[in-house]
């Protein structure tokens, strides 16, 4: 039998973290993997999550199964930080998942039950993951354009003209902020046209919320995804914590399905569970633990925010820094983009000879379609990358 396997494509994004461990130069700069680094290039855990651990560890008295989706508490707490009070509660289910992927699978096989001919709409470019899983569980897709690869904005034009073309009852896949990979993003009054177009075309809205707190704030974040929640009857969101609680490895993530109407809820809630219990049976519970305790408590919650404050005006000086460093050196404001995209991700609009040049001979590992992951710079090194973008001619 396992001899009729054949080799499986590597993805771009994991491949890329081999292939920097694999390089001996001490001057190697990693702007791959989507995973936050502090100015000495490590991936702190969050003070309120060690101290979080700390309590849970001197309180925790059983590891026995929680419930098929999770420890409602989580879901609860989660909900109203992504929602604020936007849906009443009783047209909201969700169940806990391994990771914010989990979430996205499992919101694609409850599509795949209830409307297995639906097509799935993503932008162009998405996170490879997102092709992925949807063509692994065999299900239609299309895309629409999403960047403008001269302005580096989103080619918001091209985006509503694609969308006008979904059937009702497809799906369209949306990033809530911070999009990944080309941080460019929909403001909140384009928001309101997708939600507009979403309404005419009967197509139902699937977001994928894995940044917040990471572009404009933690509020700011969420206005789309609670501007699309409050209008639409049926909304999909995939969340994930592995970013905002850094807790990457604990995977944490989160299905959230709006129901148009509170008598749906139970059957939704139940076909939740039941694809729980088809992939993974109970879903993971640590992380979820420690993300109720730290929104469940005033001085925990306080101490979280304030660090990924942090986070995230360090990331957006680093964005600054690079798009001045590139205007004196270019002399001109054609890389003023970096300073507007939001996130962890920029895509930088270099060719993929470039993204190689930058990689073979100054050492500075992105994506092969130029997405760098600003976190993985500091003060010392965006100098050096912005004189390398200008050598290999980006
Ligand atoms: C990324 O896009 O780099 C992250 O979401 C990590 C991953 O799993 O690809």
């Amino acid at each position: 039998m396992l001899n009729a396997l054949n080799p499986q494509p590597q993805d771009k994004i994991l491949q890329l973290i081999q292939m920097y461990k694999d390089d001996p130069r001490s001057t190697k700069i990693d702007l791959g993997v989507g995973v936050y680094k502090d100015a000495t290039g490590l991936t702190p855990v969050m003070r309120a999550v060690k101290t979080a651990e700390k309590q849970l560890w001197e309180a925790e008295t059983t590891k026995t199964y929680t419930g098929l989706a999770g420890d409602p508490a989580y879901a609860t707490a989660l909900q109203s930080l992504i929602l604020g009070d936007t849906v009443p509660a009783d047209r909201l289910s969700a169940v806990a998942t391994p990771g914010g992927t989990g979430a996205i699978r499992q919101a694609l096989e409850l599509i795949r039950l209830a409307s297995p001919e639906a097509t799935v709409w993503i932008s162009n470019p998405t996170w490879p993951n997102h092709p992925s899983i949807i063509r692994y569980l065999g299900m239609k897709m299309a895309e629409y354009r999403y960047f403008d690869a001269e302005t580096r904005g989103v080619d918001f034009d091209g985006m509503i003209a694609d969308l006008g073309r979904a059937k009702p009852g497809d799906v369209v896949l949306l990033h809530g902020c911070c999009h990944n990979p080309t941080g460019a993003n929909l403001t909140l009054a384009q928001w309101g046209a997708v939600a507009d177009l979403l309404e005419k075309t009967g197509a139902i809205p699937f977001i994928d919320i894995a940044y917040q707190g990471f572009g404009d704030g933690l509020e700011e974040d969420a206005a789309g995804t609670r501007l699309i929640a409050s209008r639409m009857p049926e909304v999909l969101i995939a969340a994930s914590c592995s970013k905002n609680f850094g807790i990457y490895r604990e995977r944490t993530g989160l299905l959230i399905a709006i129901s148009p109407t509170a008598a749906m809820r139970a059957t939704v809630q139940g076909n939740l569970a039941f694809l729980n219990r088809q992939n993974f049976s109970f879903p993971p519970d640590h992380g979820a633990r420690l993300v109720t305790m730290i929104l469940t408590d005033d001085a925990l919650r306080a101490d979280w925010k304030a660090e990924l404050e942090e986070v995230r005006l360090g990331m957006l000086g680093l964005r600054q820094h690079l798009a001045e460093e590139l205007r004196r050196l270019s002399g001109s404001d054609r890389f003023g983009f970096l300073a507007a995209h939001r996130g962890m991700f920029s895509r930088l609009g270099a060719t993929p000879e470039q993204v190689e040049a930058l990689r073979e001979k100054h050492g500075i590992y992105m994506v092969g379609d130029s997405r760098m992951n600003i976190a993985g710079l500091n003060a010392q090194t965006v100098p050096i990358l912005a004189k390398a973008i200008i050598d290999v001619g980006a």
